[in-house]
């Protein structure tokens, strides 16, 4: 530019807003210079793209960076564009000359940016062909599939066979109230089950429930009479850990309500259940006890899987497993949810099935089940 030009130019020294008066070529300039700075560290996709070594997500976020940098030297509201602006005001003299030193300093600036982008693209472009390809002769990598809890196991061969002798299976809360935690279920006032030794409350004085058999009331206030249903779940009893205890174990309930149910279709709906469980000639034999919410009651053993009653380890030479508890529903518990123990009776059980998968995988200790080794729970299909 020759310096008369040079002179015309610095003569019309314009006020662009929020800068001080300034030569226009030199607000080129330092525009110019200011974008050099910037672009600094993108020179190297102009110098040496093949060298270059990203992970795909930084070549997406240097692609990211120049577009921004790019809106920011080109964009409406860059420095160049203001100069642009400039060009009209600038003397006709100098004009020309003027709208060059913008256009090449715009031009330059592109450049610069396209190279960039253009070698950053195939850069991504390579990556993601990389990231997308598949070697379809490598072997396949096969998920790994987690299997069920041996009591889930246990629990389904239960349910299975409860529901082909025609029984509903129910699910119902953990967290109860006193009704049918133990007033419903016929349990006094001052019964020890009741005390905070024995039981879980929460601090809003619900109980944690200490038996399935709460589900007994839930079933017959929504069904009614006749009712036949099992109720698998979890309970909670503040029992010291030890080979035999857990504060927290599972039962299955039974409960069937009919006109004309008598002691007999317990005896044979246990037993039977018993033959299913563990074959064709396991004997069951019940012995007297008590339970607030049935009368008579009974606990019931069948004879030991392992030695068929000669006497082993797992059934304490007795010849004998102990399962769990059982009788004919209290009249108070059908009153309790409105049926009249006049017209109908019923028997209900339940059983713990944490023992019983103890003694069925021959294990010593229930607290194993609960450690969640899964080395150990793996084993048992
Ligand atoms: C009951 O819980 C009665 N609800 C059973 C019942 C139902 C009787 C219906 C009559 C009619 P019991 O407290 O005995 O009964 O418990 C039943 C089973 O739960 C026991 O045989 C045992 O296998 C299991 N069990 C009890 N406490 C624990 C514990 N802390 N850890 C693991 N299993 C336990």
């Amino acid at each position: 530019m020759g310096s008369e030009e040079e002179d015309a130019i610095v003569q019309e020294r314009v006020i662009v807003e929020g800068h001080n008066a300034q030569d226009p070529t030199e607000q080129v300039e330092s525009a110019r210079k200011a974008f050099e700075q910037e672009f600094g560290r993108f020179a190297r996709f102009i110098e040496a793209s093949a060298e270059l070594r990203l992970t795909l997500s930084e070549a997406d976020s240097e692609q990211r960076s120049l577009k921004e940098l790019r809106t920011r030297h080109l964009g409406k509201k860059s420095a160049l564009a203001a100069s642009k602006k400039l060009i009209g005001r600038v003397g006709p003299d100098a004009r020309a000359a003027f709208g060059q030193v913008v256009q090449s300093a715009e031009a330059e600036i592109a450049s610069a940016l396209d190279q960039a982008e253009q070698t950053l693209g195939g850069i991504l472009q390579t990556l993601r062909n990389e990231r997308e390809s598949i070697d379809v002769t490598l072997p396949g990598r096969r998920p790994r599939l987690g299997h069920r809890h041996p009591i889930t196991l246990l629990r389904e061969r239960i349910e299975d066979i409860f529901v082909a002798l025609g029984y509903a299976i129910e699910d119902d809360r953990e967290i109860e109230t006193d009704f049918y935690n133990f007033d419903a279920l016929n349990i006094p006032q001052n019964h020890p089950a009741r005390a905070p030794q024995d039981t879980f409350y929460t601090t809003d004085g619900f109980a944690l429930r200490s038996q399935t058999s709460t589900v007994q009331i839930h079933a017959m206030q929504r069904r009614g009479a006749p009712v036949r249903m099992i109720a698998p779940g979890r309970v909670f009893r503040r029992d010291t850990p030890d080979p035999t205890h857990n504060p927290m174990f599972f039962q299955v309930e039974g409960l069937c309500v009919d006109e004309g149910i008598t002691m007999a279709h317990l005896k044979g709906t246990v037993a039977e259940f018993l033959r299913r469980m563990f074959g064709p000639s396991t004997v069951t034999r019940f012995r007297p006890s008590y339970f607030p919410f049935t009368e008579p009651s009974a606990e019931f053993d069948f004879s030991c899987f392992k030695c068929g009653g000669q006497g082993c380890r797992i059934c304490k030479n007795s010849g004998w497993i102990e399962l769990g508890g059982s009788g004919m529903v209290h009249p108070n518990v059908l009153r309790a949810v409105g049926i009249d123990p006049q017209r109908f009776s019923g028997f209900a059980f339940g059983l713990g099935i944490d023992r019983m998968c103890a003694l069925m995988y021959g294990l010593d200790d229930i607290r194993l089940l609960f450690e969640n080794d899964v080395r150990f729970l793996e084993q048992f299909e």
